[in-house]
Formats: structure tokens, sequence, C-alpha cells
């Protein structure tokens, strides 16, 4: 610590930039190493310490930071806000903190589920670390109860395991077992859907493939309209109150299924789609999907990477609420906290398919020592401080307050979620649904220089506001979103206003201002308006 201290020192003397600022952080920390050391050498590691030492080791000034990034890192890996990049060195709970010391409010952090270096999972992490982190090929408790805790918590039959290191991973394992359990290839996917990075879930993510510059969609993979009733192929507003939108949506798969050459090998959707802009498909749609799904022989594979371990308040998994049992299951981001863990859960039948082929399944890290024992310190952790209890309450109280924005906002078009799932569809027309792209991305942006608090947009046209915050997000964070991105709305509804003004002044000065300039009125013919329009010309 002394050592890293003194590190600190030197790099903060070089910084010609916040060198007050750092060096009192600095000097801070040392005084802090030196008490503790000489008191109670163990405590070096205190959480608290630990963070204000790694907050005062900055290794560069941002600047240099952002030059070698350039310099070494692939240009199509994008950062967060890159007009002005965030250089975040700490985080604690619900809030990040940058280079200089500044507190964010964090929403969009789904991957800190339990809080950002929650001291538990840290510790877990710590202690496993020191003691052994080698491959999943020996026997290992934390491993079978990581595995034990996932099954109780899931329902029906999913009771077999795989571990890997991401969704990416997890999703292209859930194919290699429907394809493996069904001996078929297709795969039916909704619009706007993300299932990760690695070739095989590339081409069943139109998110990616549908870009101009995405590689094309193969043959075998069928794309489902995504369920959105507010601005998806099946609108509420264009059909009477009570219209089953779910049995409309879910004919469209079940066409696919008809017309799918050699059978579907899976049926993969979120749960809740958060990257098509948070979305809640309508009642029934899951259900008779998956009916369909199972009446054609495929498998149904419920990607629950970024809604699952009680993010939606009401159930554990964001599949609950449809009241269906998917065939396989994919976890990951929430699962290790930051740390790279995820796992797939099936029945037994699927996983002896899967054994049939006698093809080991060999994974070096997935499920290592180190990430059994955060994940099980994650599940602990939501359970012991009734997290997902926290999402509904929060939740509700938030999803509550901004719907009552929508009432003084005409911007803000629809607000919908779950827990701590929230999505605020911003429009430019409400009658007509137009996106408000540029507006979303406005609030992004002030949002976060303004107001310090991060949140997201996302869906097709990127113009819905995303919350996913740390599950530690309390009424009192939630009042602070609230507080800011009120007056976000207000700052664009008054900015508007003015434009619209200076608009309408310049086009009265290209006006004829002289009263003594002549105009006459005529009438001329026009396709579009029966009987004619009527012209002021200037005579
Ligand atoms: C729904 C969903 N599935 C899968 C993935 C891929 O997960 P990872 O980035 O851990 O590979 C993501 C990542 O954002 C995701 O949002």
């Amino acid at each position: 610590p002394v050592a890293s201290a003194c590190r600190s020192v030197l790099c903060a003397l070089s910084f010609a930039e916040n060198r007050v600022r750092v060096l009192v952080r600095v000097a801070s920390a040392v005084s802090e190493c030196i008490v503790c050391s000489a008191s109670r050498p163990e405590t070096i590691s205190h959480p608290s310490i630990a963070g204000r030492m790694a907050d005062a080791c900055e290794d560069m000034p941002k600047a240099d930071t952002i030059a070698l990034r350039n310099k070494h890192i692939g240009k199509s890996c994008q950062l967060f806000y890159r007009a002005d990049p965030l250089k975040i060195v700490r985080g604690q709970g619900q809030y990040m903190y940058d280079e200089l010391g500044a507190r964010y409010l964090d929403c969009i952090n789904n991957v800190a589920h339990v809080g950002h270096c929650h001291p538990k999972v840290v510790e877990a992490g710590r202690r496993q670390l020191a003691t052994l982190s080698t491959n999943n090929r020996f026997l290992h408790d934390e491993l079978v109860l990581c595995a034990r805790t996932l099954a109780e918590k899931l329902p029906g039959r999913l009771s077999v395991c795989y571990f890997v290191n991401s969704g990416s991973e997890a999703n292209d394992l859930a194919l290699r077992l429907a394809r493996q359990h069904t001996g078929r290839h297709e795969v039916i996917t909704l619009d706007h859907a993300y299932h990760g990075h690695v070739s095989a879930v590339m081409d069943i993510s139109p998110y990616k493939f549908n870009q101009p510059g995405g590689d094309p969609k193969p043959d075998f993979v069928h794309v489902a309209p995504c369920p959105d009733v507010y601005r998806g192929k099946y609108r509420d507003c264009d059909y009477p109150p009570g219209t089953d939108l779910g049995e409309l949506y879910a004919g469209e798969v079940q066409r696919l299924l008809e017309r799918s050459p050699t059978g579907v090998a899976a049926f993969i959707a979120e749960s809740l789609q958060s990257c098509g802009g948070q979305i809640i498909p309508p009642p029934n749609y899951f259900r008779r999907v998956y009916e369909a799904v199972r009446a054609a022989g495929g498998a149904t594979i419920a990607d629950e990477v970024q809604v699952g371990f009680g993010r939606i308040g009401t159930h554990y998994w964001a599949f609950e609420p449809h009241q269906i049992i998917p065939d396989i299951v994919t976890i990951a981001k929430p699962m290790g906290n930051g740390h790279p863990v995820g796992a797939v859960v099936t029945t037994p039948e699927i996983a002896e398919s899967f054994a049939s082929t006698g093809v080991c399944y060999f994974n070096t890290y997935g499920g290592n020592p180190v990430s059994c024992a955060i994940a099980n310190a994650v599940m602990r952790v939501i359970d012991e401080e009734r997290l997902q209890e926290n999402a509904l309450l929060v939740g509700r109280y938030l999803l509550d307050q901004c719907r009552s924005l929508a009432a003084e906002y005409e911007l803000v078009g629809d607000v919908r979620g779950t827990g701590l799932f929230v999505g605020i569809e911003l429009v430019s027309d409400r009658l007509r649904r137009v996106p408000a792209t540029a507006a979303a991305k406005a609030v992004v942006e002030r949002m976060k220089t303004v107001h310090r608090i991060l949140v997201s947009s996302d869906g097709p046209d990127d113009n819905v506001v995303k919350l996913k915050p740390p599950m530690v997000f309390t009424r009192e964070n939630a009042d602070e979103f609230l507080v800011g991105f009120r007056e976000c709305l207000a700052h664009l509804q008054a900015s508007e206003k003015h434009q619209q003004q200076q608009q309408q002044q310049s086009q009265s000065q290209q006006q004829p201002a002289s009263p003594a300039m002549k105009t006459a009125t005529v009438r001329v013919n026009h396709p579009l308006a029966p009987g004619g329009l009527t012209l002021i010309k200037s005579a």
C-alpha cells in the first residue's frame, strides 16, 4: 500500500492539472495506510481504504489514456459518451467516481447488480482467489453449490447447469444444446434482438446484422416482429381496447414456424427485450409462442442475460410473469457483479441429448472456483438485502413519477417497465408516435454533463431513455434522477420554443415588411386540395 501510495504521489506530481486535489487524496490515503499498518496490518485491504487508494491511483492524465486507447484499441470498441468519454476510477454502491473524484449516479449498470464493489462479493472473490483459482475440471464445492442454488431458483425441470464466461458464450451454447436435442438448425429470433458478439449469436442478432455494414442474415434465421405495442407492427392505438395483441404478434411466429423449410430448432428471445428499447410484450404473447414452438418440435430459449436475478421486482426471472417455463435459460451479466461469469441451465433431457454425442464440453474458465464463489455471494446478497423487493418498491415509485412527467411534457410518449427495468420513449409527435431521437441523445448527454447522472438510450430509433441501475438504487436516487430528467425535458422544451420563435422571426423578415408593397390573392388548382388553394402573391 505504501508503494502504491508513493506511485500515486509520483503520478500526481507529474500532472499539471488537478494536482492539488489529487495530492490531498494521496496524502489522506498515505496517512490512513500508516495508521492502519501500525495498528492493524491486516486491515490494509479494507474496501474503504483500498477504494480511496484506487481513487488516487490514476496512472496517467485522461488525455494520455485517450491517446493510448486511440492508438492501441480497435476503433469498433465504442465508449459511452464518445464526445467526452468518462474515465471512471472507482465504483461504490450505485455511484461511480471519475478521476477527479466527481460522483455519478449510475442508472445504467445492470452489471454491478448488487452495487459496485459490494464488500461481501469483493471478499468472496478475494478469499477464493487467495486460496485456489483453476479450471473447472476438478471437484469444487463452490461450483456445485452455485449450480444447486440456480436450480432451486429456477422453476420446473431446469436443473442442469453449464458454466461459461459471458452472455455471448451462454447463448452460443444454448443454440448448440437446442440443435443437438432437436436435430435441426433453424432459429426464430425477434427483430432488434441482441444475443451476443460471437459468430453464432451475431447470426441471430438483428440489432447487429441489420446495421448497414452488418453481415447478411443467414437463411436459417427467421426474424419475428418485436412485440412492441407502442411503436411495433401491431400498435395498441390502432385496435379497439381489449384486442389481443399478444395473439397477433404470436401469429407472426406461428407463420414462421409453418414456413420453415427444415423445422425450427429454437425460438430465442429476451424475456423483456432491452436492446429493442425496454419492451414489455403484451399478455399471452410468450405463452402462445411457446405452445406453438413446442407443437412444432422446437426448443424455447429465454435470454435472461440482462433481466434476470430479481431486476423486474415481481419475480426472480423475467420469464416468470409470462407464465412460461423455457427449455433453456441463459444468464450472465448480473451473476458476477462485474466479474465475468455466466451459465446455461436446461432440463435433464436436453442435457442428455447433448451428452449423447460423446463430445465433451470443456471451458477453461467457465465455472472456475473464483467465479462461482462470486456468483454465490451475489445470490446470497440479493436474498439477504431483499434487493428484489427493493427493485419492486423503488421501481414502482420511479415508474409512477415518470408517468406523471408524461402529463407535463409532450415529449414523453410512453413510460413502461417493471422493477428497476424502465424505458421512457421520447416522441416529437404523440399522435403519430414519431421518434425523438435527437432529444433522447440530448437528454443522455445533459444528464451526464449537468446532473452527473448516467442513463443510456436504445431502441430501433434510439429514442428510448433506459434505466437499469444497480439493485441498491433507492427512492432518493429515483428522486435525484427525476429532478435531473425534468430539468432536461424543460430545457429541451424551452430551446425548441426558442428555435420556433427564431424561425418565425426569420420568416417574417423574409416576407414583405413594407405595407406599401402590393399583394394580390389568387386561386390555384392543386391535386391534394379539392377546390384549389388560395395564395398571396406580390403584385
Ligand atoms: C440480452 C443480451 N444477451 C447477451 C448478451 C451478450 O453478453 P456478453 O456481452 O456478456 O457476451 C448481451 C450483452 O449486452 C445482452 O444484452
